[in-house]
């Protein structure tokens, strides 16, 4: 059988897509859950891209040891420097060096010739390989480029010491025929190819990624480009989760398979969406709500009398929490973390001590307290740390009145150091009302650029999600999240939450 490398671009393609940026601490966790999910790279970033990417690229490599962490760089010194600078103390480091090579963007956009090209890609491959032994050469616009001039690009690419040659249909415009022929192609005319990976790197503009993936793989390919969730620039890269369970469920057709422990897979998802407010559409394959929910009576039916008759896959392979065990407020702390474990959440004592606080107070408010109940408030105790940092806000209480024909008002005390701050305003309504006092009492000219508000389990007592995303005086965006049986409270969270990345990312660049 095959092994087939996962190269996860979520922490540099994912994030570049609009509502996806994630700060320092967020992508650190991401990346440690990555690595918990058996990824072999992790792309954590373009060093070059700013400060704050080559940061959060070097901190990514620091905080893992069992994946290769690799950095995008553009052919030209100054980003295979900056590569390097921020991948160098990873314990396996790789350097990610791209080019593009259709007659299009050669044309248009790097005003190159073909020879200028070929002679650019052997002087930065071996410039990067006189740095880092692990170098990774992407032809971008691959798909859309003349064939026998790829095939040469790459073999100069692996004469100056490329081991790995991602092929990215960087605009989603190939079919899963054309894919394959083109990995067959290469196999056949990149001089040294045997000694090297064959990647792909598919984007999802016609709905097609995962399919072009799967092509590839068929065709020879041994490394595959994707993002949890799939997310990415556009309509997306490759989702991880559907390739890596296509492979695992149809094995006996693809013959290949990934090192990913599955039973990780829908906690990466949530953690991804928690971290990025971005949801998940409920019938997105694998991790959507509905993927494994059964609505029709003849399917229900069949499922009871065989699971097979309808399920081709166990909800469990993929580590979605069981809601049979409850726990409710005489619940100790042991069974909390047995439960959690079971789930796959393994805690320090000190994360355990926070989730055990809030578990208890919603004890207090819900009868019975769900896996997916826990699965919020462990995803959310990042959000009650980052009110540790200095200057970070804590909601302490808010009062509201509204309604019909009165005026809306709401009062609200933050807790901001060893200070406690309090103030009242009039909005449109209650959440209005309290945005504008948070506002004032901080000082600040915050955008609210979007609201919304999921339930994340069924009931009257539910746990109300909110996700706000603002916009800082600078342009900057930030998304916050909030949990609390009553809505106006977790909106209130969220909107400080936010604020509280705003204020941590304004030290971290100070
Ligand atoms: O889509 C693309 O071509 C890329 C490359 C930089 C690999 O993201
Ligand atoms: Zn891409």
């Amino acid at each position: 059988m095959k092994h087939i490398k996962i190269f996860d671009t979520t922490l540099r393609d994912g994030e570049q897509s609009p509502g996806c940026s994630m700060n320092l601490p967020e992508k650190i966790e991401m990346a440690k859950q990555l690595e918990r999910l058996g990824v072999d790279i992790i792309e954590a970033g373009f060093a070059i891209a700013s400060p704050m990417d080559h940061k959060s690229v070097r901190a990514i490599a620091a905080a893992v040891s069992k994946c290769t962490v690799a950095s995008l760089a553009r052919c030209v010194k100054g980003d295979i420097d900056a590569a390097w600078d921020a991948v160098k103390e990873a314990k396996h480091p790789r350097i990610h060096v791209f080019l593009a090579t259709s007659d299009i963007h050669m044309e248009y956009k790097l005003k190159m010739t073909r020879e200028e090209v070929l002679q650019r890609i052997s002087e930065m491959v071996s410039y990067a390989k006189s740095l880092c032994e692990d170098i990774e050469f992407s032809a971008e616009d691959a798909s859309r480029s003349d064939r026998d001039f790829l095939a040469q690009c790459y073999s100069n690419a692996v004469a100056a010491g490329a081991t790995t040659l991602n092929v990215p249909d960087t605009v989603g415009y190939s079919t899963p025929q054309e894919m394959g022929d083109l990995i067959r192609y290469l196999r056949e005319h990149v001089k040294g190819v045997e000694n090297a990976d064959i990647s792909t790197h598919c984007h999802d503009d016609l709905g097609l990624a995962v399919a072009n993936t799967l092509a590839c793989i068929q065709a020879g390919a041994t490394q595959v480009e994707c993002t949890v969730n799939g997310i990415g620039e556009r309509a997306g890269n490759a989702s991880l989760e559907e390739i890596v369970m296509n492979l695992r469920t149809r094995k006996n057709f693809y013959d290949a398979d990934t090192g990913i422990n599955t039973k990780q897979i829908y906690r990466s998802s949530k953690l991804l969406s928690s971290i990025t407010g971005v949801a998940i559409a409920p019938s997105k394959a694998v991790v959507g709500a509905n993927a494994f929910a059964h609505e029709s009576g003849i399917h229900q039916h069949g499922v009871i009398a065989n699971s097979q008759t309808y399920e081709i896959m166990n909800s469990t392979d993929v580590g979605i929490p069981q809601n049979t065990m409850v726990l409710g407020k005489h619940s100790g702390k042991h069974a909390l973390r047995e439960k959690l474990e079971s789930m796959g959440y393994e805690l320090t004592d000190e994360e355990l001590e926070n989730v055990f606080t809030r578990f208890k107070t919603l004890a207090d408010k819900k009868k019975n307290v769900t896996g997916s109940d826990l699965e919020a408030l462990v995803l959310h105790r990042r959000n009650t740390s980052i009110t540790t940092q200095i200057g970070g806000c804590r909601l302490v209480s808010h009062v509201i009145n509204a309604g019909d024909g009165v005026p809306n008002t709401s009062c609200i005390k933050l807790q901001q150091d060893d200070k406690t701050l309090e103030e009242v305003a009039i909005g449109e309504g209650p959440l209005d009302a309290s945005f504008k006092a948070i506002n004032r009492m901080l000082g600040i000219d915050i955008k609210l650029e979007s609201f919304s508000l999921n339930a994340v389990t069924d009931g009257e007592d539910a746990i109300g999600e909110a996700v706000v995303k603002i916009e800082a005086p600078n342009g900057e965006r930030y998304t916050g999240t909030g949990l609390s049986t009553d809505i106006i409270e977790s909106s209130i969270r969220a909107y400080v939450n936010g604020i509280n990345k705003m204020m941590e990312d304004s030290e971290a660049n100070a």
